[in-house]
């Protein structure tokens, strides 16, 4: 899988996405081979910079960012197609202007007319550009040449907005043309649910409601909204990762098996699923969000969700959002799948655990199964990618006593092959044109649909209940899981 000719026209290049994921992946693209030498690279923000100016900027981030070594003969060829458009979204010049660079490299770099444009932008700018593109005439492809619409979530803010920009891209980009990321979708580990599912036999005769007891869907943060406070702030948690990452992760978890792995038949399992996730009767309880206080983490002190640059005192976004969900269908009637996520947690780690029921009768005394859990399934997708496995054993020794034990995969003992990284494989896709990994509209709409009630009801109510740093999570998050007797996992 090789991408063919083309531009990439990168929208928000000086952005923190740009910097640290997009074009290091270009760079690491580039450096396995994957990329043609009819490939070009376009920036366009509001700093005044010249082709060059922004050609080295890249290289510093490659030198920073990027996950296979620096060659200065792969630079060199990267870089003589980067070329950068200074201007404001709203300016007909600069994307008049951006139209004669793209054209001009095309040319010079033949890369056939083909033209993929990529938004790394805060959502409500992505109609304006939409419309640029049409207006100036880049979003129009001749013959035999392709157009692509590269979205970052989150694709708008509720159902409504995302309706609306969906109008507004719909217009001017055929559905096929419209690639919406979700970097989770990238990620070895998130692709692997299906083929652990959907390729063994091991799995799927417990996967259902008649052994597993519940799930929980964890997405931990231990940093801070660091330097993003202008796209976070009024966003939240919820919205930037539950609408989306948390999601899609439940959708593959819980989704029947799609009858082929064409693109539309894998997005049909997971509507289905989207479409019978039903939220708590009792949103107050079944519900928690909350905002990190100061404190320390890793002997380093650290500030308050409120104490951060370019947040407003009193602001009420929350930085950490839990919920309980339901999946109404024959597989999983009655079984909760909680979800949570937050920012500043005890540490980073995004897992899915399926904890399975106790044994329906014990042979056991009590004292002899006083250290056995739940059996459980981990599947672990960031950052120790893997699989757990946990189980009772027998304690070694005369008496009979069963303790839990854990079986592991991991991915670095069992392959030699590196993961790419989750931009990589999806750049790829979007040059290929290759959809499986790409959200369709209605799967969004889907999502927001779960989402849309909740986020209303908090809006009506107080102020998020504040967590310290390097903790699990405000009080409410237990709570919520502590009424139904169950406790969340410490990964
Ligand atoms: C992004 C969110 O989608 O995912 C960020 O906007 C979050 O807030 C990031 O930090 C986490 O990504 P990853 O791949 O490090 O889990």
């Amino acid at each position: 899988r090789v991408a063919g000719p083309s531009v990439f026209v990168l929208f928000g290049a000086t952005g923190d996405l740009a910097q640290k994921k997009l074009l290091p992946a270009i760079y690491d693209l580039t450096n396995r081979g994957l990329l043609p030498p009819g490939f070009g690279l376009v920036g366009f923000a509001r700093r005044e910079w010249s082709h060059e100016g922004f050609a080295e900027q890249a290289k510093e981030a490659v030198r920073a960012h990027a996950r296979t070594s620096f060659q200065e003969d792969v630079w060199q060829q990267l870089s003589e197609g980067i070329r950068f458009v200074s201007g404001e979204l709203t300016d007909d010049e600069a994307f008049d202007e951006l139209a004669r660079t793209v054209r001009e490299l095309d040319e010079s770099r033949g890369t056939g007319g083909n033209y993929a444009f990529y938004l790394s932008l805060p959502p409500k700018l992505f109609s304006t550009v939409t419309r640029q593109l049409k207006r100036s005439g880049l979003a129009e492809s001749r013959e035999g040449a392709w157009r692509r619409l590269v979205i970052e979530k989150p694709f708008g803010h509720d159902l409504e907005s995302a309706r609306e920009l969906n109008a507004v891209v719909d217009d001017v980009f055929p559905p096929h043309s419209v690639f919406r990321i979700d970097h989770y979708l990238g990620k070895e580990t998130v692709q692997n649910i299906m083929a652990l599912r959907f390729a063994n036999t091991l799995f799927e005769p417990l996967w259902n409601r008649n052994y597993v007891d519940h799930v929980q869907i964890t997405m931990a943060e231990d940093i801070g909204v660091g330097g993003r406070a202008g796209y976070y702030d009024g966003i939240g948690a919820a919205r930037d990762v539950i609408q989306n990452h948390l999601l899609q992760l439940l959708a593959l978890v819980a989704m029947e098996e799609p009858v082929s792995f064409a693109p539309d038949a894998i997005r049909a399992e997971k509507e289905k699923v989207l479409s019978a996730v039903t939220l708590p009767p009792d949103l107050a309880t079944g519900t928690a969000r909350g905002q990190y206080a100061g404190g320390w983490q890793g002997g380093v002190r650290v500030s308050s969700y409120l104490e951060e640059e370019g947040i407003p005192p009193d602001s009420t976004t929350e930085t950490y959002a839990a919920m309980k969900l339901g999946v109404n269908s024959r597989r999983w009637a009655g079984v909760p799948f909680y979800l949570r996520t937050g920012k500043r947690l005890g540490r980073r780690v995004t897992e899915v655990a399926l904890v399975f029921q106790r044994a329906p009768h014990q042979v056991f005394s009590q004292n002899a199964v006083e250290e056995l859990g739940q059996n459980a399934l981990v599947l672990r997708i960031q950052p120790d990618e893997g699989v757990t496995l946990r189980f009772g054993s027998k304690v070694p020794g005369s008496a009979m006593e069963v303790r839990d034990v854990t079986m592991d995969f991991a991915y670095g003992h069992s392959f030699t092959e590196s993961s790419p990284e989750a931009y990589e494989r999806l750049i790829l896709d979007v040059l290929i044109g290759d959809p499986p990994l790409f959200p369709r509209q209605e799967e969004v709409e889907l999502s927001w649909k779960i989402l849309d009630p909740v986020e209303e009801f908090w809006a009506k109510g107080s102020a998020p209940e504040q967590y310290g740093a390097g903790t699990w999570g405000p009080p409410s998050a237990h709570a919520l899981l502590n009424r139904d007797g169950r406790q969340w996992r410490r990964p």
